[in-house]
C-alpha cells in the first residue's frame, strides 16, 4: 500500500560463531534510492562507534537510575536525563549521515537502553527543549555566567569511545573554522585518530603528535589535544628553520559551553609544563595558528608563547610562528 512504512532487514551484525546479535531494519521509504554497499558501509561504521556511545549514554542512564532509588521517588534530577536526551538528540540530529544511520542508531540505542517507545520521545523531547534553551547544556555545569574553574583542568589518552566525541567536536563551527586537517565524517574521523589510539599509525604524517589526549574539566571530556616533536616531522620544519628538539602542541576546545571563556590558556600552560616540558631534552614549545585566528593567538599570548615569524606550508596554508620557553613558562601559581 502507498505511504506504508515496510520494515526491511539490511544488516545483521553476528558473533564469530554465528549468533546473531543485533539486526538493523530500515522502512522501505528510507531504503530507496540506496545500493546495498552504500548501506553496509554505513552500518559497518556505525557498528564501529557504536559500542562506545552507547557505553556513555548507559552509564548516564544508570546514574539516573541510581539518584531516582536514592530520592526515594522515581525522578532523578532532571538535568541528567536531559543531558542524556541532549547527547542523543545531538547525535542523531548532527550528524551527516543518512536516514538509514540514524533510524539505525535511534533504533539499536533505545533497544539497548531499555526504554519504550514513548520513554524514548520523552527523553528525546526533553534534550531537543534542552539544548534549544539559552545558554544549553551549560546548565549541567553550573550557572553559565560562572567561568569554569581551571583548577579542574586534567588530561588523559584518547581512546575509542572518544571518537564519537572527536566526529561531534570537529563538526562544531569553531573547530571546523580553524583545525587543519580536518576530517569531518565519522570515517575519516576513525580513520585518523584510531590508529593513533591503537598505537599503529600517526595522525598526521607532516605533523605527527606523539601521542593524542583528552582535555577533562572534572570528569567531563571538552576538547582535544596532541603534542609532537619537530624531529619527528624534520622533512616538514627543516624548511622554516624550526630548532630540532623544540616539541609542538595543537589544541581545540570542543565543547561549546567551554570556548571563550578564559580556559584556553590555562590548558595550555598545564600542558606543556607537566607534559611537554616532563621531556628534558625538549627546548621550547611551538604552537602555529592561522594568523586569522585572533582568540586562539590572544588566548596563546596569555600562556607566555612570543611571535616568531609567519610562513607559509604547502599542506596548510599560512602558519603564525609562536614558541615559548622553559623559561618563560609562568609560575606555578598561574
Ligand atoms: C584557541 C582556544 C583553545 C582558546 O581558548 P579559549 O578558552 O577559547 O580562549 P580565551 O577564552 O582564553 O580567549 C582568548 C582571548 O580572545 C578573546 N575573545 C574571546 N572571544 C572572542 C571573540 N568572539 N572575538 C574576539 N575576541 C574574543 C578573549 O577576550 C580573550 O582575550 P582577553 O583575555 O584579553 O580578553 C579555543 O578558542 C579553541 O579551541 N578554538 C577552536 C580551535 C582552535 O582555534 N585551535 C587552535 C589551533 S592551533
Amino acid at each position: 500500500m502507498l505511504g506504508r512504512r515496510v520494515p526491511v532487514e539490511i544488516a545483521s551484525v553476528r558473533t564469530p560463531d554465528g549468533r546473531l546479535i543485533r539486526t538493523l531494519r530500515v522502512s522501505m521509504d528510507d531504503a530507496l534510492g540506496r545500493t546495498l554497499p552504500d548501506v553496509r558501509r554505513e552500518v559497518e561504521t556505525l557498528e564501529g562507534f557504536y559500542e562506545g556511545f552507547v557505553e556513555r549514554c548507559r552509564s548516564m542512564a544508570v546514574a539516573i537510575e541510581r539518584q531516582a532509588a536514592q530520592r526515594r521517588s522515581n525522578r532523578a534530577d532532571p538535568r541528567l536525563y536531559q543531558t542524556l536526551g541532549a547527547l542523543i538528540d545531538a547525535v542523531l540530529t548532527d550528524n551527516e549521515h543518512s536516514m538509514f544511520f540514524i533510524t539505525g542508531l535511534a533504533a539499536w540505542l533505545r533497544r539497548d537502553l531499555g526504554l519504550s517507545a514513548s520513554a524514548w520521545r520523552k527523553l528525546l523531547q526533553a534534550g531537543r527543549a534542552y539544548r534549544r534553551k539559552p545558554g544549553g547544556p551549560g546548565a549541567r555545569h553550573g550557572r553559565r555566567d560562572t567561568p569554569p574553574d581551571p583548577k579542574h583542568i586534567r588530561f588523559r589518552s584518547l581512546r575509542r569511545p572518544d571518537l564519537l566525541l572527536m566526529y561531534r567536536w570537529l563538526n562544531t563551527p569553531v573547530v571546523a573554522r580553524w583545525w587543519r586537517p580536518a576530517p569531518r565524517a565519522l570515517e575519516e574521523v576513525t580513520a585518523t585518530y584510531l590508529p593513533c589510539i591503537e598505537g599503529k599509525r600517526p595522525v598526521d604524517e607532516a605533523k605527527r603528535p606523539v601521542d593524542c589526549y583528552i582535555i577533562l574539566h572534572g570528569q567531563t571530556p571538552i576538547g582535544y589535544i596532541q603534542p609532537y616533536r619537530v624531529k619527528d616531522h624534520a622533512d616538514f620544519w627543516a624548511a622554516f628553520g624550526v630548532d630540532q628538539d623544540a616539541a609542538g602542541v595543537d589544541l581545540f576546545i570542543g565543547e561549546p559551553e567551554y570556548l571563550h571563556r578564559g580556559l584556553g590558556r590555562h590548558i595550555l600552560t598545564r600542558f606543556v609544563r607537566d607534559v611537554l616540558f616532563a621531556a628534558a631534552d625538549v627546548s621550547c614549545c611551538l604552537i602555529d595558528p592561522d594568523p586569522e585566528n585572533r582568540i586562539a593567538i590572544r588566548a596563546f599570548e596569555k600562556a607566555g608563547f612570543r611571535y616568531v615569524k609567519t610562513f607559509e606550508s604547502k599542506e596548510y596554508g599560512l602558519h603564525y610562528l609562536m614558541r615559548l620557553d622553559r623559561s618563560d613558562l609562568p609560575p606555578r601559581s598561574a
